[in-house]
């Protein structure tokens, strides 16, 4: 179905990987069309609850942007270029069930956007995190200024990307990137395991978490979308059904609904 992907569901959990390992995983334009289209899957299929997404291979989780496709453009042709990316990258972030990066390896360029449009990231001991860019004489596209200056701090976001620099994955934890390092073996089990656990609670609440938070914005906006979503919450059977189950000292059953 995917050229340049391997999709599988199990146990709700739908893991996408980004399979070209000979380049390094690069995003060209065929991955984000594929990458569109496995999200689109996500959103639609009710028997997906959540979603990883990761690297082929034991190298790289995605090396970047394919940078063969970057001479042939125009500076006219350049914007949509970047478009197109923040638009897939945009789908992953507003996803209303959880998508999680596997980091395995390099996280470079529009792989670092990738993994930081996820809502959060695990990674293994050998992950790399870089905007790179500036070695091309470029800056980031697909959304990186914005979202590691979010999720690092603004210096750290200046420093990274006006550098070009490297970090580690244990650095990228103490930056606020990586919420956890594991053993390259166990990435996607212990994905897995916080997926399972998000999984069991309530999934409109757990969406409207995810809408909550991706208005967090330090202003007023942010404050007023949690007060309108948390009183959509009481629209709903899971809610009734949570607090029902705490008060009765019983397990709750959701339905989604
Ligand atoms: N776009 C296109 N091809 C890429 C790529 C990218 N972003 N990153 C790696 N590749 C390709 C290489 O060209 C090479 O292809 P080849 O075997 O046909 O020559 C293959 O992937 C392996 O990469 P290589 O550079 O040989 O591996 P390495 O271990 O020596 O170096 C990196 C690994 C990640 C340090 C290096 O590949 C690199 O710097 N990549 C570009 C990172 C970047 O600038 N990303 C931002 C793009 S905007």
């Amino acid at each position: 179905m995917y050229n340049t992907l391997l999709v599988e569901t199990d146990s709700g959990i739908c893991t996408i990987t980004i399979n070209r390992p000979d380049k390094l995983n690069a995003l060209n334009k065929e991955v984000f069309n594929d990458l569109d289209k496995a999200i689109d899957e996500v959103y639609r299929n009710a028997d997906i609850r959540s979603a990883i997404i990761t690297g082929s291979g034991n190298k790289a989780f995605v090396a970047g942007a394919d940078i063969s496709e970057f001479l042939e453009l125009t500076p006219e042709q350049a914007p949509a270029l970047a478009k197109r990316g923040q638009d897939v990258f945009d789908k992953i972030e507003n996803s209303p069930k959880p998508i999680v990066a596997a980091v395995n390896g390099f996280a470079l360029g529009g792989g670092c956007e990738l993994a930081l449009a996820c809502h959060f990231i695990y990674a293994s001991e050998n992950a790399k995190f870089g905007q790179p860019e500036v070695n091309l004489g470029l800056i980031p596209g697909y959304g990186g200024t914005q979202r590691l200056a979010q999720v690092a701090g603004r210096n750290r976001a200046m420093e990274m990307i006006m550098s070009g620099k490297m970090i580690g994955a244990k650095e990228a934890m103490q930056y606020g990137i990586v919420n956890e390092v594991t053993p390259p073996e166990e990435l996607i089990p212990k994905v897995k395991e916080t997926l399972t656990l998000i999984q069991g609670k309530a999934p409109v609440a757990v969406a409207k978490v995810i809408e909550c938070i991706n208005n967090f914005d330090h202003t007023q906006q942010g404050y007023d979308v949690e007060v309108k979503k948390f009183g959509e919450c009481f629209q709903t059977e899971d809610m009734k059904e949570g607090a029902s189950a705490f008060l009765e000292k019983r397990k709750a059953n959701f339905k989604g609904k």
